[in-house]
């Protein structure tokens, strides 16, 4: 460990105050006070609460005072006493005052008020000193350890699948391409086509809108490992649950179908949240104090109920039964939105629902086949306010049912013969599903718009920082 000579307010508002000497380091987020006495509460991003710092006036210089401003950066030294106040347990009677970093009142933006996140999202670079962000932050640190311990302690194994890939997983053409050709004169073939060859990868490259497709491949040798990492997509929807760089968890398991899939999902999202309930109460409770006063009931409640499953045809029967109009009618075929999918948890089953069993037109090339020959085994897990927050499937173990789907789908076969190879070669049945990362965000926090959960947002026309 590395000894510093300061300590973190989260160890001072816990410490036991004997006039013992400390320091602590931070930014300041507000000084208020009189000729007599100042007070400066200071917050250096450990926990959500700031330490009172506690200054006499007359025993330090006027400037240095004055200078103490809201989102300066300061160390303060001096006895760590009972507070006499009410609002916190202890403070610091500073004996000594040293500025980092000054914050002109006049021109830092964030000025003890409440900003709309419009506007916080615009100073991307300054929000993380707000409580919000640095609660946002602290439970995304949380709960990406909670994954790694989840999955470390049932035995899987962390796999890295590659950022740049030559496949596109989903089959929906969403990819950003990664070239390092020249734009304004790009080599052509002699058809007139875009010469690839001369490409740095000698061929077309984009970066991943999954590691599915490779940690398939480690499943396969290794039988449970999962993937954690950034996935892009250049989708064009401007909603307030996609990216277009979000962070995926995918684990990938030999020998488990659908239920063992689905079993899975279930324990894996409730021990993430059983793990932030344990661990993160402070910043939920500022949540449910500051957003959304239902957000805590509302974690008991997914650990408390098992998940309701059923097929997409049972679910579609329930939706045109309800009557409801909807913006996008619902017939079977059709895809399911976020209203239907709302609609089944928040409403009628009020309960976290996995779906399987889609239609497998409206699937991907790589999930099971039923025997009716018209759905796949596909599973979504729907939670309330996010919709769907896990997509996966058992996936197609059989070679010829494989290939053939490939081919009805126009799918290119020749780039595939690698993940083909492990349908011929010890092929066996397995499973798996993709957790939206920054949609276990949003459902943990109570936040409501996805742009507020991860730290610089790439969404359609905005990528700044
Ligand atoms: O349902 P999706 O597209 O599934 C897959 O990519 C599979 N290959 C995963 C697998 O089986 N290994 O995406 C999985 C999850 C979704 O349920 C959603 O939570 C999240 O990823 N997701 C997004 N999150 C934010 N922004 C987007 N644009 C997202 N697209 C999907
Ligand atoms: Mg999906």
């Amino acid at each position: 460990m590395v000894t510093l000579n300061h300590t973190k307010v989260k160890e001072l508002l816990t410490a036991e105050p004997k006039g013992q000497d400390v320091t602590v380091k931070g930014w300041v987020r507000t000084r208020r006070g009189s000729k007599k006495i100042a007070f400066i509460a200071l917050n250096d991003g450990s926990i959500v609460h700031n330490i009172q710092i506690v200054a006499d006036p007359a025993a330090f210089d006027p400037d240095l005072l004055k200078s103490i401003t809201t989102g300066a950066c300061i160390r303060a030294t001096g006895p760590l006493v009972r507070s006499a106040g009410s609002g916190q347990p202890v403070e610091i009677q500073a004996k000594e005052i040293e500025i980092y970093g000054h914050a002109d009142p006049e021109k830092y933006p964030l000025q003890k008020k409440r900003h709309s996140m419009e506007f916080l999202r615009e100073i991307a670079h300054l929000r993380p000193r707000t409580n919000t962000f640095g609660a946002v932050f602290r439970i995304r640190h949380h709960m990406a350890y909670a994954i790694h311990q989840y999955f470390n302690e049932n035995g899987f194994f962390y796999l890295h699948t590659p950022i740049i890939t030559g496949s596109d997983c989903e089959g929906a053409g969403e990819m950003f391409h990664v070239t390092n050709l020249d734009l304004n004169r790009l080599p052509k073939t002699p058809d007139g086509a875009i010469d690839y060859n001369q490409d740095f990868f000698g061929r077309e490259t984009n970066l991943t809108v999954s590691g599915q497709l490779e940690g398939e491949l480690g499943a396969l040798a290794l039988s449970e490992i999962y993937t954690f990492g950034p996935t892009f997509r250049a989708e064009n929807s401007n909603t307030p649950r996609h990216l277009a760089e979000f962070w995926m968890v995918e684990p990938e398991m030999a020998f488990y179908e659908i239920k063992e899939n689905m079993d899975l999902a279930e324990d894996f999202v409730k021990s993430l949240v059983r793990y932030a309930l344990d661990h993160c109460r402070d910043d939920l409770q500022f949540f449910s104090k500051m957003y959304d006063p239902e957000l805590i009931d509302r974690l008991h409640f997914v650990l408390e109920n098992s998940f309701i499953r059923m097929s997409y045809t049972e679910a579609v029967e329930i939706l045109i039964k309800s009557g409801k109009k909807w913006e996008f009618p619902v017939s079977w075929g059709s895809d399911l939105q976020a209203e239907h999918e709302r609609y089944l948890v928040e409403q009628h089953f009020k309960k976290p629902v996995i779906l399987t069993d889609y239609p497998k037109d409206i699937k991907a090339f790589y999930m099971y086949q039923n025997e009716d020959n018209k759905t796949v085994r596909g599973m979504d897990v729907l939670f309330p306010k996010i919709g769907e927050i896990i997509g996966g499937s058992q996936r197609e173990h059989r070679y010829d049912y494989l290939a053939r789907r490939i081919r009805e789908m126009n799918l290119p076969e020749k780039d595939m013969w690698w993940y083909l190879e492990t349908r011929r070669f010890g092929t066996a049945p397995h499973s798996g599903f993709g957790l939206g990362f920054e949609r276990l965000i949003l459902f943990i926090t109570g936040m409501t718009n996805i742009r507020d959960v991860i730290p610089f947002p790439r969404t359609p026309k905005n990528a700044n920082f």
